[in-house]
């Protein structure tokens, strides 16, 4: 399966579950991911500022900006995080199921809302983001 090495096994542009992301239910689901998972480098708040985050190169995505936070590139997060971004600490997930990555789309995107993220910021520190 090399291609599966080079390209991901996922679907280019993976069909976005628009109910799942709305759902509290899945945010929370997401949030306790977020918590085990991603805030040693992320931190708690998703705003880069893990302990783990320190000194790396590039940092940790502060992920309560533009683009994470937005419904419109939820397909871009979810890869992302399905297969990582190469040569990043930032690591593929494949032990999470679709759904957990869904979950954790849906918690990112909620990082957003509410604050003044919303606007025309630009994640500055995101290759995978085409500017
Ligand atoms: C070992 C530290 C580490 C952990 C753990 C980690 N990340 Fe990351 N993450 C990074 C780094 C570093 C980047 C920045 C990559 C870059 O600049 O493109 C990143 C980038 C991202 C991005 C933006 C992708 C991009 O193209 O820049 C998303 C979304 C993300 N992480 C989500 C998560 C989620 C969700 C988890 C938990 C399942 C997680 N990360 C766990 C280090 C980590």
């Amino acid at each position: 399966m090399l291609s599966c090495v080079i390209s991901g096994c996922e679907p280019q542009r993976p069909a976005v579950p628009a109910a799942l992301l709305s759902s509290s239910k899945a945010r929370r689901a997401g949030a306790r991911l977020f918590a085990e998972h991603c805030a040693i480098c992320h931190g708690a708040q998703g705003n880069g500022e893990g302990l783990r985050g320190n000194g790396m190169m590039p940092p940790p995505a502060n992920l309560t900006m533009p683009p994470w936070a937005q419904r419109r590139h939820a397909a871009r997060t979810f890869l992302a995080i399905r297969n990582g971004v190469g040569q990043t600490a930032m690591a593929p997930w494949p032990m999470l199921s679709e759904r957990q990555t869904w979950q954790l789309v849906a918690y990112i995107e909620s990082l957003g809302e509410g604050s003044s993220a919303g606007g025309r910021r630009q994640c500055t520190n995101c290759r995978s983001v085409r500017r």
